[in-house]
This record gives structure tokens, C-alpha cells and sequence, in this order.
């Protein structure tokens, strides 16, 4: 089969309830762009990645499934993608011994999230040091020539952008396409109920599929930290849902009455995500779709890795 389409990667770990945040940050602009038609979309579930932190096997598969019913709930047709999971692609976890071969401690040190656990004292394991290989890997295996990411994982994009140079450079080839970050500015970061960036290990998420009534409860405890008329945190979400024009002018009539704004907001969220939530629990009822999806996006993602890999292997010379 002949593709000439570009190639689209993007990954989301399978590390906790999705929030609003994952949606508005990279959920929304993968499935914007996906159904644009013009790229051929690798999406998948980033099971090893996440093994950095799920210790918990039942909470993994759990998860992994949650996940995949979430894409297809916002909208991803599994006949136009190729959605796996990454431990089903051994050439994955090879090309990464490949990358940390070519690639230096002192480099790998300057990741944020290293120097953010480091700046913390904490323990850092091998695989937290090692991300940015394996993601590298994840998104040079399908020649991807964009990978649509929240501003949180550009580094990593440029990370693996430089281990591609750094390859091609070191075996004298061009095999590795070098990837662009895809990152729609006005949306990437999304605040939570404290007004910091939503996060779930700051605790201030707003669930995706939360019910109306959690959805209510959460939205009306966002913390309100801004003294003037208009509340940041809540208009920023807001923005989310509503063109500026419309917020413009009911944040003018209800300046000041940050409780109905914030009614407002839950409002616009609750029909925003109704259908999405509707979708969910469809999908959830059938019991054989995850399988079914991830099953035919194993073949395909292996089938294309597998190829890959016996260029680098020929290239590097382990393949006589
Ligand atoms: N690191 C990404 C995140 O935390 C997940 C991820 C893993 C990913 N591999 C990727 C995203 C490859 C894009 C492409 O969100």
C-alpha cells in the first residue's frame, strides 16, 4: 500500500481519570486535525511510558481501555486510524536501546522533567531519565512529520527532532524524517479550580466524563483569585467553550457576580460535553470494541515499525 499522506503520531499515558485539560491541551486539536483528512494518524496509547509511574496492573488495564473508548468518544473513527497500544510494538523498546546509544547523560539531563524531579530531591527511576528516547522512538518509527502535543511535551518533540539529526548524522543516512510539534497556542494551557494548570497531581482537575451533577459541584469550587470584575481562571475556561464576542459581553453583564458566571461556565460545559459523555457510555456497553481496535492497530503499527526497523538495522550494522 501506497501512502503518501503525511504522518501524524501523538500519544496519551494512561496515567489517571482524563480531564479537561488532556482534552482542550491535545485531545481536541489530534481529533481537529485528524479529521481534516490530510495526515495519516499513528495514535496510541503510551503503556510503557506510564509504567514509570503505574505500579498497578489492574489500574494499567483499566486505564489503557478507558483510553481508548475516550478517543473514540471525541470523535476518532478507528477505521481512519491506526490506534495501538505502545507495548505492542517491540521495535519500539528496541529503537530506544538504539537512541540511548547515540545519545548522552549530560544531554538527557537537561529535560525539564528531569531537572524538575532533581530540582525536588526526588528519586528519579532509569525509564522517568530515559523518556524522551522512548518517545523519540515512538515518533520516528512511523516517519511522523507531525505530532500534535500540548506546550508541556514540546522539548520532547525537540528531543526527538534532535535524535533523528543526531542519527542520521552519526550513520550517515537520512532514514529519520525530523518531526514537527504541533501546538495550537490560545488552548495549551488550561487552568484548574485553583487557577493553576490543570493537573492531576496538583489535584484540580475538572473529570471529563464527570456527570452533570459532579460536573456542577466541581466547576461551582473553582477558586476565584483575580479582585477585578472578571475572574480570570473562570473566562480562560470559558474561552474553552464560547467565541470571545459572546463572553465579551456576558462577562460585562454579570461583571462582578462571579457565582453566575461561574453557573454560566458550568452551563456551556455540561452542553459542550453532553454528546461526548452520551458517546462514552454507549461504547463502554459494547464489550468487545477496545479489542477489536487495538487488535487492528497492532498489525498495521507492527507491520510499519517492523519494516523501519530492518532499515536501522541494516544502517547500524546489526543486520548482516
Ligand atoms: N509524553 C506524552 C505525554 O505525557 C505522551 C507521549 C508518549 C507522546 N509518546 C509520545 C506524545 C509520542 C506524542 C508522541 O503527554
Amino acid at each position: 500500500m501506497n501512502h503518501p499522506k503525511p504522518v501524524l503520531v501523538s500519544g496519551i499515558k494512561p496515567t489517571g481519570d482524563l480531564h479537561i485539560g488532556n482534552y482542550f491541551g491535545a485531545m481536541r486539536q489530534q481529533v481537529e486535525l485528524i479529521k481534516e483528512g490530510k495526515y495519516r494518524p499513528f495514535i496510541f496509547v503510551a503503556d510503557y511510558h506510564a509504567l514509570n509511574s503505574v505500579h498497578d496492573a489492574e489500574k494499567m488495564r483499566q486505564r489503557t481501555r478507558e483510553l481508548v473508548l475516550a478517543y473514540l468518544a471525541i470523535g476518532l473513527d478507528p477505521e481512519e486510524i491506526t490506534c495501538f497500544k505502545q507495548s505492542d510494538v517491540p521495535a519500539c523498546t528496541e529503537l530506544c536501546w538504539i537512541f540511548d546509544s547515540i545519545t548522552t547523560m549530560p544531554y538527557l539531563k537537561r529535560a525539564h522533567a528531569y531537572k524538575d524531579a532533581e530540582a525536588k530531591n526526588q528519586e528519579i527511576s532509569v525509564g522517568t531519565f530515559n523518556y524522551p528516547m522512548l518517545m523519540a522512538a515512538d515518533i520516528l518509527l512511523y516517519d511522523a512529520a507531525i505530532v500534535p502535543v500540548g506546550q508541556d511535551q514540546k522539548q520532547h518533540v525537540e528531543y526527538a527532532r534532535d535524535t533523528a539529526e543526531k542519527f542520521n548524522r552519526t550513520f550517515k543516512t537520512d532514514i529519520f524524517q525530523l518531526p514537527e510539534p504541533y501546538i495550537l497556542p490560545d488552548v495549551a494551557i488550561v487552568p484548574g479550580t485553583d487557577g493553576r494548570k490543570m493537573s492531576k497531581s496538583y489535584g484540580n482537575v475538572i473529570p471529563l466524563f464527570a456527570t452533570t451533577d459532579e460536573l456542577k459541584k466541581t466547576v461551582m469550587s473553582i477558586v476565584t483569585d483575580s479582585s477585578g470584575e472578571r475572574p480570570e481562571n473562570v473566562y480562560a475556561l470559558h474561552k474553552l467553550v464560547r467565541s470571545t464576542p459572546e463572553l465579551e459581553s456576558l462577562y460585562h453583564e454579570h461583571r462582578g457576580n462571579y457565582k453566575k458566571l461561574k453557573e454560566l461556565l458550568f452551563e456551556d460545559l455540561n452542553q459542550y460535553f453532553t454528546p461526548i459523555r452520551t458517546r462514552y457510555e454507549e461504547l463502554r456497553n459494547d464489550p468487545q470494541i477496545v479489542e477489536e481496535v487495538l487488535e487492528k492497530g497492532k498489525r498495521e503499527a507492527r507491520r510499519v515499525s517492523e519494516k523501519k526497523m530492518e532499515h536501522v538495522r541494516r544502517t547500524i550494522g546489526v543486520a548482516l
